[in-house]
């Protein structure tokens, strides 16, 4: 066995109506907060008690909207501004991936100073790259999906739409300090989100799982995230309000976003997150696209693994042999997808052809480090032929 390093600094706390406790937890950060919210809170219950909360330990609070799904690097500089001039202590984040992320740029950038593309990790100027080790702001996470698993990662994914490049902040000073996962957080989310946001949280948990940075570590939250994932992922796309399905959600999503700082990703994110740099597609579809098709390219190459997560989807193949299960892996995904009502291809998300060069030079200049964890070489025109495939 390999030697490995295990850093997860963050607390993070689970449950129905935890949200209740963000008072009690944002008292020992300061007494202003920079309160990045999703805009489909404004005007909600949701962010009225969070004020009535922080009011009662004394805390005011400066509240940020300006956030969209694949969010700008321009709406986070803004950000830092408002948070500089209201000399805020410390940030709160409440929402998907998006917000939570662009509260993690805001946090780096009021400290450390310049833009929050600055921080981003761009394989083709790595000198210009800024990677500061001291902490930025304290930060407290308050995800509304269950998919990015944000809450317990130290990347930040930030959107340039003037260059139309997906980059991450991959630093562990953007560890938020503390997570509130609270399930009724989650009954609101729309159909196809729930969806697509979940095959996210699959993804981190099957890349996590195949990647070559796996280990004991990562790969006991990997499994148990799939498990959560396939026991909970249909009912809570069926049934929203249903709270023990958002709940298990919920909890793939975390243990999964755990998994990728430990393993690092795979092919699938190196392959997805160009399309929606491109054409601004939602994250988790462009995942589900890919998924399958990157299975039967790569099935000899990670056989025992995908013959492992095959039978956690139907436990009736036991007693096929190995590369029997590996191949039923990309039948149980259809399948899903099927119950799920989601049909993703990089087609309908409105990727052409010719832009295939283009997704390539974006799949090699920003996720260079999801490639080398896939288990089978990739080069650029095994890149090509994957966007092709997809389409
Ligand atoms: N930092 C990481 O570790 C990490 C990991 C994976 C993905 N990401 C990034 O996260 C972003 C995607 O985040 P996401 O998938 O959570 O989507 P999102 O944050 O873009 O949200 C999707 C949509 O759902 C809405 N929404 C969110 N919560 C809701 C709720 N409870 N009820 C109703 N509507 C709700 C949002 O307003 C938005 O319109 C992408 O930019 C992706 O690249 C980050
Ligand atoms: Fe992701």
């Amino acid at each position: 066995m390999k030697p490995f390093d295990v850093f997860l600094p963050v607390h993070l706390v689970f449950g129905a109506g935890k949200i209740r406790e963000i008072g009690e937890i944002s008292k020992q950060y300061g007494k202003k907060a920079f309160a990045v919210f999703d805009p489909f809170l404004k005007d909600g219950s949701v962010v009225k008690n969070i004020r009535a909360d922080l009011k009662k330990e004394g805390i005011d609070m400066v509240e940020f909207y300006d956030v969209s799904p694949n969010p700008r690097y321009t709406a986070m500089d803004e950000g830092v501004k408002i948070c500089k001039a209201n000399a805020c202590d410390f940030v709160i984040s409440v929402g998907g991936g998006s917000a939570i992320d662009s509260a993690k740029a805001i946090a780096i950038a009021v400290i450390h100073g310049g833009s929050c593309w600055d921080y981003t990790v761009r394989y083709f100027e790595m000198d210009k790259v800024r990677k500061p080790t001291t902490k930025g702001l304290p930060h407290i996470v308050v995800p509304t999906t269950a998919g990015t698993g944000t809450e317990a990662t130290y990347a930040s994914v930030v959107n340039n739409p003037n260059l139309k490049l997906k980059c991450a902040i991959l630093n562990p000073i953007a560890y938020p300090d503390y997570g509130i996962v609270d399930p009724e957080l989650m009954i609101s989310v729309p159909r196809e989100v729930t969806a697509l946001t979940g095959m996210d949280a699959f993804a981190h948990a099957f890349e996590t799982y195949i990647s070559n940075g796996a280990n004991p570590w990562s790969e006991a939250l990997s499994l148990r995230s799939i498990e959560l994932f396939v026991e909970h992922i249909r009912t809570a796309v069926n049934e929203p309000k249903n709270l023990d399905a958002r709940m298990g959600m919920a909890v793939s999503s975390t243990l999964a976003g755990a998994a990728i700082c430990q393993a690092g990703l795979a092919m699938p994110h190196a392959i997805g997150q160009p399309v929606s740099a491109l054409k601004d597609a939602p994250h988790g579809g462009t995942l589900a696209a890919c998924i399958p098709q990157i299975i039967e390219w790569t099935i000899p190459f990670a056989q025992e693994k995908f013959a492992k997560v095959a039978e956690i989807f139907d436990p009736s193949i036991s007693c096929l042999g190995e590369a029997e299960k590996a191949r039923k892996l990309p039948e149980s995904l259809h399948q899903l997808y099927k119950d799920l009502d989601i049909a993703p291809t990089f087609g309908k998300y409105g990727m052409k052809e010719e832009e295939i060069p283009t997704a390539v030079d974006l799949c090699f200049g920003g996720f260079q480090w999801d490639l080398g964890g896939h288990p089978k070489p990739i080069s650029r025109e095994d890149a090509a032929e994957m966007f092709r495939r997809c389409l």
